[in-house]
């Protein structure tokens, strides 16, 4: 007899001690705990045939963003349709979107997993691969949405509500309906102290809204319960840094950059985007990392041909860049127009035209921040900004592209743009110091003593 699922929805599985070790492995994959990867491997091990714990396998792999990974997941769909006979209409849903991850198209993966959602909303894994595929899409409405759809199919008393309501909050705030966010970001945090996720939506809310010592202090309070979540740790980690540096707490941002960001040199992509986007926005605002580039440009070398995903792209040639790598620089640029120029022909999946729209000016862009070509940055980077969201990543993780825009700007003395920009970024978070820094150097260039003096003195203020 085939079993459902602690939520009530079907499965093909027969062998319950196999289900449980494969529950616990799914509640692991919602909250970013333990790693769901032994896990599911321990329930594969209880029962080999089982389908849905070969696809969440599969979906742990592809949801890293790693190309080295694909291999193993073309395995894992190998095993699957061995076993599609016996798969329910829902496993063959989960086997579909995997067969689209793995081939680049992940929208249609996206829209594989709503259909599946339709007919069983409380399918907590497809909820979990879809929220995070909209992610990697930058589809803010969906990120909202898709949880919205399914939000009155759940109650409090359904396994891992609290997770859902995490999923809403992200969404929400992605979709800049701040107060809606933290008020359901708060509720899911007040189910589960753990759920890191939870904690990282209203990170966001604090990070957009510019309430910097509120975002201090959540994140601070909270520091047990996020580090604990190894697979979101660094992520959190960044945020609470994000915070500190807009306050110009630089030592305490190479602080939290030597322990929960880098001191365990993860060689995880998701990991090693965050050290990036880090030491960036330092290099950005002057400050010296020492030889903290070197380390992480060596851990991103093997990646340069990769153009597998041009949001992870961005984030290796930020070391590239900022180490002066030519090498890695030319062979990724070199990928990157071959991705690029790949769906002229079909095919290629969605990264062709993230490439081609975002990755490739970005990264040419970054390239001629490094070499101290700032007019060429500014060129490169300034039609691509305003797009940015189709790579994917949060708002809070594109806003780096803004400020290479700025501060290329700045320094190639466009200081008209510069002060359109800057008023820009004043105008959408007036309580950072760094934005009015922005400001008056603008106003500086272009003579105007006033306006230069009083963006001064509110950057002076708000520091405090
Ligand atoms: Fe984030």
């Amino acid at each position: 007899m085939t079993l459902n699922d602690i939520r009530g929805e079907p499965t093909s599985a027969t062998n319950q001690a196999a289900l449980d070790i494969f529950e616990e492995a799914v509640t692991q994959f919602l909250g970013f705990t333990g790693d769901p990867v032994a896990t599911v491997q321990g329930a594969l091990e209880e029962d080999p045939g089982f389908v849905l714990a070969h696809c969440l396998y599969a979906h742990l792999m592809v949801t890293a963003t790693e190309k080295a990974l694909l291999p193993t997941v073309k395995e894992t769909l190998h095993t699957l349709a061995g076993l599609a006979d016996s798969a329910n209409e829902r496993e063959r849903g989960h086997i579909a979107a995997i067969q689209a991850w793995h081939d680049g198209e992940l929208a249609k993966a996206a829209d594989i997993l709503a259909q599946v959602l339709l007919d069983h909303p409380r399918d907590a894994m497809a909820l979990q691969i879809a929220h995070l595929t909209d992610f990697f899409l930058g589809h803010s409405q969906t990120l909202r949405d898709r949880i919205a759809r399914v939000l009155p199919r759940w109650s409090k008393d359904t396994p891992g509500y609290g997770f859902v309501l995490g999923m809403h909050a992200f969404g929400l705030e992605e979709c800049a309906d701040y107060a809606a966010a933290e008020e359901a970001g708060r509720r899911a945090v007040e189910i589960n102290a753990n759920d890191a996720w939870a904690i990282h939506a209203v990170a966001h809310v604090m990070e957009m809204q510019g309430r910097l010592g509120d975002g201090v202090d959540w994140l601070t309070a909270r520091r047990a319960e996020w580090e604990a979540a190894d697979i979101l740790s660094v992520h959190n980690a960044w945020h609470l840094a994000l915070f500190h540096l807009d306050l110009g707490h630089d030592e305490e941002v190479l602080r939290l950059y030597d322990g929960p960001v880098r001191a365990e040199r993860s060689d995880l992509i998701i990991d090693k985007l965050d050290a990036s986007a880090m030491l960036w926005r330092l290099h950005l605002f002057g400050v010296d990392v020492g030889a903290r580039w070197e380390e992480l440009a060596g851990a991103w070398a093997p990646h340069a041909g990769d153009a597998h995903y041009a949001f992870n792209d961005m984030h290796a040639m930020m070391a590239f860049a900022a180490t002066g790598r030519d090498k890695e620089a030319d062979t990724q640029l070199r990928a990157l127009e071959a991705r690029a120029g790949h769906g002229d022909a079909g095919g290629g999946g969605d990264n062709v035209m993230m490439t081609r729209q975002i990755g490739l000016p970005v990264c040419r862009g970054l390239l001629a921040f490094g070499r101290g070509n700032y007019g060429e940055a500014v060129e490169h980077i300034l039609p691509a900004r305003t797009i940015a969201q189709r790579f994917g990543g949060s708002h809070a993780q594109r806003d780096i592209i803004g400020l290479t825009l700025i501060e290329a700007a700045l320094r190639a003395e466009n200081f008209t743009l510069a002060r359109a920009l800057a008023a820009e970024r004043t105008a959408l978070k007036p309580t950072s110091p760094r934005n009015w820094r922005f400001a008056a150097r603008a106003h500086e260039g272009l003579g105007d003593k006033a306006e230069a003096g009083a963006a001064r003195a509110e950057a002076a203020n708000l520091a405090h």
